[in-house]
């Protein structure tokens, strides 16, 4: 799959201002700072698209973006969202905040109808963390489609990483009897961007 066109749409505070649920809608989730936004931008090959920053809590609201795409140079052109959220998880944000963005994030996940698929961002440089793993059983229960992306690879050695990773799939096990698909990236390197977008375009019947 080749991304022809890839541009901000608009931006909503609750689920219920969201656009017309007429397309396919692909979201990425996961604690903050853990690179949703520049994973998004390494999908698209746009580095200015979602907004990215050191400090987490940068992205606050339901972000859409228009994407277009074809399996083939001249092929028919496909439509479909991506969707950046605010992180769950920061423990310095006022209670405030974080309670809004809980509620944004639960009424996003269980109303949102065109929701296809949810990539849920584990940061690969960490044993499994608790929050994480209560976020996938909530999709579970909730049965909302989703897959693992564990980020920011190449921050860490190889094998730390793949120890990370068996780590977190092993907690997922005491659970699941199914464990969905993961993939290992890294913005910087690009590393997974292939194999995030075949799955897209598999699941994709626009
Ligand atoms: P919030 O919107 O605050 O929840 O954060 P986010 O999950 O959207 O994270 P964002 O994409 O803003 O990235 C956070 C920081 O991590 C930025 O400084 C990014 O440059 C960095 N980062 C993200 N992905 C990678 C990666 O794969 N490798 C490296 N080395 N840095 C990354
Ligand atoms: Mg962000």
């Amino acid at each position: 799959m080749q991304i022809k066109k890839a541009e901000y749409f608009v931006t909503s505070p609750e689920v219920a201002k969201c656009p017309k649920p007429d397309r396919p809608e692909y979201a990425f989730i996961g604690r903050s700072n853990v690179g949703k936004s520049s994973l998004i931008n390494m999908l698209c090959n746009n580095q200015k698209l979602a907004k990215t920053s050191g400090q987490p809590g940068k992205t606050q609201n339901i972000n859409h973006f228009n994407i277009e795409s074809t399996q083939k140079e001249k092929g028919p052109v496909t439509k479909w969202y991506l969707v950046d959220l605010p992180g769950y998880g920061y423990a310095k944000r006022a209670q405030s905040d974080r309670n809004r963005w809980e509620q944004m994030i639960d009424g996003y996940m269980r109303k949102r109808e065109n929701l296809t698929m949810v990539f849920v961002l584990i940061d690969a440089r960490h044993e499994p963390q608790q929050n994480d793993l209560d976020f996938v059983n909530q999709l579970g229960k909730w049965e909302v489609p989703f897959s693992i992306v564990f980020t920011k690879a190449d921050k860490e050695k190889p094998g730390a990483v793949q120890r990370h990773v068996k780590e977190f799939l092993d907690a997922m096990r005491e659970t699941w009897q199914f464990l969905p698909a993961s993939f290992v990236t890294s913005a910087i390197k690009k590393d997974g961007r292939d194999e995030i977008l075949q799955l897209i375009s598999e699941s994709n019947h626009n």
